[in-house]
């Protein structure tokens, strides 16, 4: 209690270990809230999740409380399950794609992860997985990245093409980006020229953290 009153005057970090595919995991009280980061950047809960809840709202949180099943690559501390669950009240399933099992541990010892019962978390890469499962989803948030690096596999329409291919009719892609330089820009509009329009609707939002951008894609019926 006492660190949370503290952590509005300056953030005051409680866990930090070292993390070769992020640089580092740390759990860090900032402004009243635990929050996640990699070395340089935030990984779980403040801008994060404020990030994914605008992406969601997007979508329309009645849609989504009407949805069966639910895939998340990149689970970290797990803030966007934290607004499916306990804001939007979405009761169906979830499956969590995350690469590092580190990070599991910390989302379980600080923000409660393995006690929420819809939530199944599966260890693998978000490619191997997206090129192995048979289920179709609802809804897949894409949410992959190593520190401030996002891997490349994720842009290649070889990736979006097998993870379109997975949605339901009427389902939904949200794809959470970094843009740091230029190339990150051109990246993300190649990205989006690439999908098959004839079966799906895109649109890139309107940003709201300088450095992120979100992009939903739509299967169309
Ligand atoms: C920004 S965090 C995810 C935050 C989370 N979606 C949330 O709402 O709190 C990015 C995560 O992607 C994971 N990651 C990196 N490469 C991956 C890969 N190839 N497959 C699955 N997860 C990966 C990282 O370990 C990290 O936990």
């Amino acid at each position: 209690m006492i660190k949370k009153m503290f952590s509005y005057l300056v953030p005051i970090k409680i866990f930090e270990k070292k993390s070769a595919r992020s640089k580092a995991i740390e759990v860090t009280w900032a402004n009243g809230e635990l929050v996640l980061d990699s070395e340089n950047t935030n990984y779980s809960y403040g801008s994060l999740q404020r990030i994914l809840r605008y992406g969601l709202k997007n979508i329309g949180f009645e849609k989504i409380t009407s949805m069966k099943h639910i895939l998340l690559l990149g689970v970290a501390g797990g803030s966007v399950i934290k607004t499916l669950v306990d804001e939007i009240k979405y009761k169906g399933k979830i499956t969590g794609v995350e690469i590092d099992p580190e990070m599991i541990q910390v989302a379980n010892k600080y923000f409660k992860l393995n006690k929420i019962k819809q939530l199944e978390v599966i260890i693998d890469d978000a490619f191997e997985f997206v090129l192995k499962t048979n289920k179709k989803y609802d809804l897949i948030i894409i949410d992959v990245f190593e520190d401030t690096t996002m891997p490349n596999f994720l842009f290649e329409s070889f990736f979006s093409n097998r993870v379109c291919g997975l949605l339901k009719n009427n389902g939904f892609v949200l794809f959470n980006t970094m843009i740091l330089d230029e190339k990150h820009n051109i990246r993300n509009q190649k990205y989006v020229s690439e999908i098959n329009y004839n079966q799906h609707t895109v649109k890139m939002l309107p940003r709201i953290e300088e450095h992120n951008e979100l992009i939903i894609i739509e299967k169309l019926a």
